[in-house]
């Protein structure tokens, strides 16, 4: 019997513990009442209040938004900044030129004056973090319509914004956590003169590109720096000459010591979007609708860019940053699903849900949520994907579309507030313009839209058709979809940037006449108005519906499960994940160790190939095995390695952290078996992949030789403490 019992008692635990070896995106400030224990057990040796803290310096104080997508910490008392190449890399584009290549050679800034700066480019501090649900819900009953409660939030929100008073680098951020049923409003200061320092040559910073992202064994040295320049007070200032290097009340120190699989590891960063607790029929329309839809899409565009990049270099210069974006979340959607089949998410999704409709008993609010649930999915299944195929078409994967509703907007605003309106948005057009078409190729441009017109037409039901996909329209070119697209962009002004540039600069009234009479513009036109009046009233009604069942969904959950410890959906709002540096065994593969090695770099080199190139000095100090002080115990110098740490797009940056509070790596992607931790975590496969601060800086110093940097940092060893 106490055999027993102890055994059941073993159980409890290690399922208990399993569920949080690594799950979970914690909010900064709740950490020392929820998970400072669980750190410290799992090896943490610092505190919760050394992570966040109002007092004094904590590791918040060196963790900043970048640019509003990816996250950077500073590792100098003179504002240094680490972030992803990828993160850093429009800002590298923007600085390249054919003489000055900083894309191909990379870029070391031997002394201040050498920093480029970066028109548009921010990073954003989060000073203090307060709940604010009391203020927010006040006065929301639970009887109300979800018109009636959003309308009261906002009033709520709106007032509570009066009773802040700010300097103008200053704001407050009211967000919503667990599907609105809590308000944390996030205090921010933001600097907005920040300057590029240094970045590897892409041939190390992109080592790999698509073919191995989202792949593991990783060889990516994914970094590029920046720095953050205040005025003379150390406070944000607009950019000058006369600005100076900031000032942190942190900055992370860099760890040589590194660490080894069981090891503790945080991020810290800016997570943008999970849904970890939705009902089964929604991941089902993920896997099953949804993520195929968007798959098949991008399947089609890829392929065509593929052709012409492989074959012309210019095409290929021109549609690297296009094809890795296009290419990213496609290859994480087709990862998304097999994981979710392979780890039965779905299953395991109704398991809780039977559990919970016993909890829920006869409790009328949440007894009938799960079987709404099943309505509003299968209600709003047509519309939700329709929309994604008009989404994917005509604002991710074909150029021309994108652009044209940036001159839909023009049209609208003249309408709206006439033409001083007008005048302001056209020139901002007409500025914009270069940036547009340098990386605009019609011909390449014209062959995806006529693909994915073709499959638009296959896969959608006629009503929701634009007039141009008719059979009668489409005679004319042989039902061939790309003539016809070849055939609109060619009598269209915006396919070329002369013809645009003319039409936008004429006089008002005509070039609205001008844009309206365009046939490029009519067809967009009339196919946006087929989805505003057709697809959009219903996705919103079903779409308001299901917002405020999650909504209390979220709280029955709460209520239901109290020995289940919850964390909010990620929400770009600052977070700590904390796992283990962790490999993992894929199914019909071999284990995946945890680190890697410059001579698995090596051995991955392939002279003269886009993805896996390398320059001859990294060769020659492998060679003469010249690693300085940065190789490891044996006596290699680390790459990259994998950790348990539960991470999604926007953690690219982030600092991965020891127990000592020290920089050990760089976030910058996960495995590809793991991606959909977004939607369903599972500790046996889901891995994030960060680039080990010791490859860093072996770049900086021994190849790029940097010392200046280096020598601004503060390198410690705590492993031989
Ligand atoms: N997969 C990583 C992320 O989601 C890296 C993306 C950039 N690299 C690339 N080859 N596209 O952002
Ligand atoms: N590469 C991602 C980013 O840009 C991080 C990887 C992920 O999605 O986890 O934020």
């Amino acid at each position: 019997m106490n055999k027993f019992k102890s055994f059941v008692f073993f159980l409890v635990l290690t399922i208990h513990s399993s569920v949080f070896a690594g799950e979970g995106m914690w909010l900064p400030q709740l950490l020392k009442a929820l998970n400072e224990g669980d750190m410290q057990t799992m090896g943490m040796k610092i505190t919760a209040d050394d992570i966040y803290s109002l007092n004094h310096g904590s590791l918040k104080d060196a963790v900043v938004h970048f640019g509003g997508f990816c996250t950077a910490e500073i590792i100098s008392p003179y504002g240094l900044l680490l972030t992803n190449h990828h993160c850093g890399f429009a800002s590298i584009q923007e600085h390249t030129t054919i003489e000055k290549n900083l894309i191909k050679d990379g870029y070391w800034a031997k002394n201040y004056i050498d920093e480029l700066p970066n028109k548009g480019l921010f990073v954003t501090f989060i000073d203090r973090i307060e709940d604010v649900s009391s203020l927010v819900l006040n006065d929301v009953a639970d009887g109300m319509t979800m018109q009636e409660r959003q309308s009261k939030i906002d009033k709520n929100i709106s007032e509570l914004r009066k009773t802040y008073t700010f300097e103008k680098y200053q704001d407050v951020m009211i967000r919503p956590f667990f599907a609105g049923n809590q308000y944390f409003a996030f205090f921010t200061a933001t600097y907005t003169d920040i300057r590029l320092v240094g970045t590897p040559p892409e041939s190390i910073g992109k080592f790999g590109a698509d073919t191995d992202n989202w792949e593991w064994p990783r060889h990516t040295g994914d970094f590029s720096m920046f720095r953050i320049y205040a005025g003379k007070n150390n406070l944000p200032a607009e950019y000058s000459s006369e600005n100076v290097p900031y000032n942190p009340k942190h900055f992370l120190p860099i760890s040589m010591s590194g660490v080894e699989e069981g090891d503790f590891t945080m991020i810290f960063g800016f997570p943008g979007r999970t849904d970890e607790y939705l009902p089964s029929p929604a991941v089902d329309q993920v896997m099953h609708d949804l993520n195929p839809a968007k798959i098949k899409i991008r399947d089609t565009s890829l392929k065509i860019m593929d052709k012409y990049m492989r074959q012309f270099e210019v095409t290929k210069i021109k549609y690297a940053a296009k094809y890795a974006t296009i290419a990213n979340a496609w290859k994480k959607w087709i990862g998304e699903s097999q994981g979710l089949e392979a780890t039965n998410a779905l299953e395991k999704k109704r398991k809780f849900e039977e559990e919970f409709t016993k909890r829920a008993g006869d409790n009328d609010n949440y007894n009938t949520l799960l079987q709404r649930f099943q309505f509003l999915y299968s209600d709003i299944k047509e519309t939700a994907v329709v929309r994604d195929y008009y989404s994917e078409i005509t604002l991710r994967n074909v150029d021309l579309l994108r652009y044209m509703s940036g001159i839909r907007k023009l049209v609208s605003v003249y309408e709206k507030n006439g033409e001083t309106g007008y005048v302001i948005a056209r020139d901002k057009q007409l500025s914009q313009l270069p940036d547009f078409f340098d990386d605009f190729d019609r011909a390449i441009d014209w062959e995806v839209a006529g693909k994915l017109f073709e499959i638009y037409c296959q896969e959608i039901p006629t009503q929701y058709q634009p007039k141009l996909f008719s059979k009668d329209s489409l005679k004319a070119y042989n039902n061939d979809f790309v003539k016809l697209a070849q055939s609109l962009y060619k009598a269209s002004a915006f396919s070329l940037m002369a013809n645009t540039e003319k039409l936008l600069k004429m006089p008002t009234s005509e070039a609205i006449a001008a844009i309206k009479s365009d046939p490029f513009y009519v067809f967009t036109d009339n196919w946006q108005n087929v989805i505003n009046e057709e697809i959009s009233p219903v996705y919103d009604y079903y779409r308001k519906q299901i917002d405020s069942c999650q909504s209390i969904y979220m709280k029955a959950q709460m209520e239901l499960f109290p020995e289940k410890k919850f964390f909010p959906d990620a929400n770009s709002t600052l977070r700590v994940s904390y796992g283990k540096v962790e490999g993992f065994k894929p199914k019909g593969k071999d284990r995946y160790e945890p680190h890697t090695y410059l001579d698995g770099v090596i051995a991955k080199y392939k002279p003269g190939d886009y993805e896996f190139d390398l320059p001859t000095k990294l060769i020659t100090l492998n060679k003469e095995k010249n690693f300085g002080k940065y190789a490891d115990h044996t006596g290699q110098v680390p790459v990259c390695f994998l950790g348990s740490n539960h991470t999604t797009g926007g953690n690219s940056g982030s600092p991965a952290i020891d127990a000592y509070g020290n920089l050990v790596g760089l976030n910058f992607d996960r495995v590809w078996e793991g991606t959909m931790s977004d939607i369903n975590y599972d500790p046996s496969i889901c891995r994030n992949i960060m680039v080990d601060a010791r490859y860093i800086l072996f770049i900086i110093d021994k190849f790029a030789g940097a010392t200046n940097l280096i020598n601004e940092m503060k390198l410690v060893y705590p492993k031989t403490k």
